[in-house]
């Protein structure tokens, strides 16, 4: 199973990608994880990464793709992978269509989880990252509806776009993306 999970930030792209791959036993793929653990290592790329990360800016699409084309060629990658927070341009996106042919990976499905945004400052206020904070938090919600949300009607158009309501409890969310997952 390919697929991409979307939406803004603190809507649950994490706690649902962890569920549905413990279940279909596929990794997954967070760019912004594998940022932290950069961080966490003090390489330059973390040291470059944690200044537009605090600030709730989006890190260079360079970089990013950079980690993608790594990451997806790894050998637990071949049955299927989650990508969460992935991708969050419009040039991610159309240069990850490249890459999934170069691979010759199938066609992805592209879920996004919806939260409206007062109940996401709620959760991410409760949850205390380095990012979390409310001002930052207002940034990352401009910067996706500036620069990420355009990504959707990409894969609308590709017909491989589908939405869930992440306005529930997350078992409720996890069923609605299970249904979706049944061919
Ligand atoms: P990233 O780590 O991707 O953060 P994000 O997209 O802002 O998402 P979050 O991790 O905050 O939220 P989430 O949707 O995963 O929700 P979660 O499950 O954690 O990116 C961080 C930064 O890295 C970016 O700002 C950027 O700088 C950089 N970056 C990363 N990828 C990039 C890219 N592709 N291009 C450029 N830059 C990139 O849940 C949130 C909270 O809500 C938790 O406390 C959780 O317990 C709770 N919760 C979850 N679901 C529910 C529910 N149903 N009900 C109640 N509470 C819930």
């Amino acid at each position: 199973m390919f697929l991409i999970l979307f939406g803004a930030p603190g809507v649950g792209k994490g706690t649902q990608s962890e569920k549905i791959c413990a279940k279909y036993n596929i990794p997954q793929i967070s760019t912004g994880e594998i940022l932290r653990a950069a961080i966490v290592k003090n390489t330059e790329q973390g040291r470059k990464a944690k200044i537009l990360m605090d600030k709730g800016e989006l890190v260079p699409d360079d970089v990013i793709l950079g980690i993608i084309d790594k990451r997806i060629v790894q050998d637990d990658c071949k049955n299927g992978f989650i990508l969460d927070g992935f991708p969050r341009t419009l040039r991610q996106a159309r240069e990850f269509s490249v890459l999934l042919e170069k691979h010759k990976i199938p066609n992805f499905r592209c879920i996004e989880i919806s939260v409206p945004d007062e109940v996401i400052l709620e959760r991410l206020g409760e949850r205390g990252r380095d990012d979390d904070c409310r001002e930052t938090v207002l940034k990352r919600l401009r910067i996706y509806k500036d620069q990420t949300a355009p990504v959707k009607e990409y894969y609308k158009e590709k017909n491989a776009f589908y939405s869930v309501d992440g306005n529930k409890p997350i078992e409720e969310v996890f069923n609605q993306i299970i249904e979706l997952l049944v061919d």
